[in-house]
């Protein structure tokens, strides 16, 4: 018979059809991450991904099919846009939010504002530096629609209804970014603050006698981050059969590992300083504006 499916780690292994390894140690993945074995998924030709990587991710905020882009964290450090790419978002970010911004989120918090309010509100303090103007409605209610899951994306109203959005945010950062802008970078932003920030707002709401830190690893905002193999390679023994070069995923379970560390950088990375999400300070800071905020407005009433 064949070996389909094997544990410790979990994977599951049909010949020509799918490798999917899954990580969900803190150590190994680490380890992996650093061995060299296995690199960002777009470090291949988008048609030479494996079939159902292919699939699923135009479903989803991280790939524009029809333009053949990918999400930064997606390209290999060796890819010559991603540094260029990463400063322009750097830069971007460190204009940070205004007095202003924390007090408006805490105000909606506070009238239990419905979750289309936020999430609109939230794009605009998070987003508007890269277009110069409001973002309308109608895009941040399609960026909520995008698929966030495997279980999701076989689903397949849902498949529609996330290629539908994704088209309709690519659609709008086209034509209202200015040139040289990397449009699925921006576009990724809008529908990461859509299903997660405004969540994560929530959250802190419900939290506000634990510091910041505790719970976004407590709570963890990222279940996964995948790579793909670039290397033939038993992880050092890990597994029974090595990986295959550029066929084999390698999906690292973050969002356990964060809970199982108390490790902000499991959050916001897969548990070190390299490569960290370009957002993660400014989400921190914010947070514990609003946290701030919060416990005041909460003392007074
Ligand atoms: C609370 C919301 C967010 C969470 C939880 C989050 C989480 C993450 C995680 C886990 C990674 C690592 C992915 C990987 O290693 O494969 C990442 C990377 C990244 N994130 Fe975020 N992110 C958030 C919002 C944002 C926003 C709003 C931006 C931009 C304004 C952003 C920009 C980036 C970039 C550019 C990278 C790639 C960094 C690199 O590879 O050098 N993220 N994010």
């Amino acid at each position: 018979m064949l070996d389909i499916i094997s544990f410790n780690p979990f994977r599951v292994k049909i010949p020509f059809l799918l490798d999917i390894i899954i990580i969900s140690d803190s150590e190994q993945i680490k380890k992996i991450e650093t061995s060299g074995d296995v690199d960002r998924l777009h470090t291949y030709d988008t048609a030479s991904l494996p079939w159902w990587a292919r699939t699923y991710f135009r479903a989803t905020k991280f790939h524009d099919r029809e333009r053949d882009l990918w999400f930064c964290p997606f390209e290999s450090t060796s890819n010559p846009t991603y540094q260029q790419r990463r400063a322009y978002l750097e830069e971007k970010v460190a204009t940070s939010y205004s007095e202003a911004d924390v007090k408006r989120i805490a105000e909606l918090l506070n009238k239990n504002a419905e979750d289309e309010v936020l999430a609109y509100e939230m794009v605009q303090i998070v987003n508007q530096r890269f277009f110069g103007k409001e973002i309308p409605l109608p895009i941040t209610k399609a960026a909520k629609n995008t698929v966030q899951s495997l279980g999701e994306g076989i689903l397949p109203w849902k498949y529609i209804a996330g290629r539908k959005a994704q088209n309709q945010v690519m659609n709008y950062c086209a034509k209202n970014l200015p040139d040289n802008v990397h449009i699925l970078d921006i576009g990724h932003n809008i529908g990461e603050v859509v299903q997660t920030t405004t969540g994560a707002l929530k959250t802190l709401k419900n939290n506000l006698d634990k510091s910041v830190e505790e719970i976004f690893t407590s709570n963890p905002l990222t279940p996964e981050a995948p790579r793909i193999a670039v290397k033939k390679s038993n992880f050092d023994g890990l597994l029974s059969s090595p990986t295959v070069p550029g066929k084999t995923v390698v999906i690292f379970k973050i969002g356990k590992a964060a809970i199982e560390t108390k490790d902000i950088n499991f959050t916001f990375s897969t548990g070190s300083s390299e490569r960290v999400c370009v957002f993660k300070d400014f989400f921190l800071e914010f947070m514990k504006d609003l946290q701030q905020e919060l416990r005041q407005t909460k003392s007074q009433s």
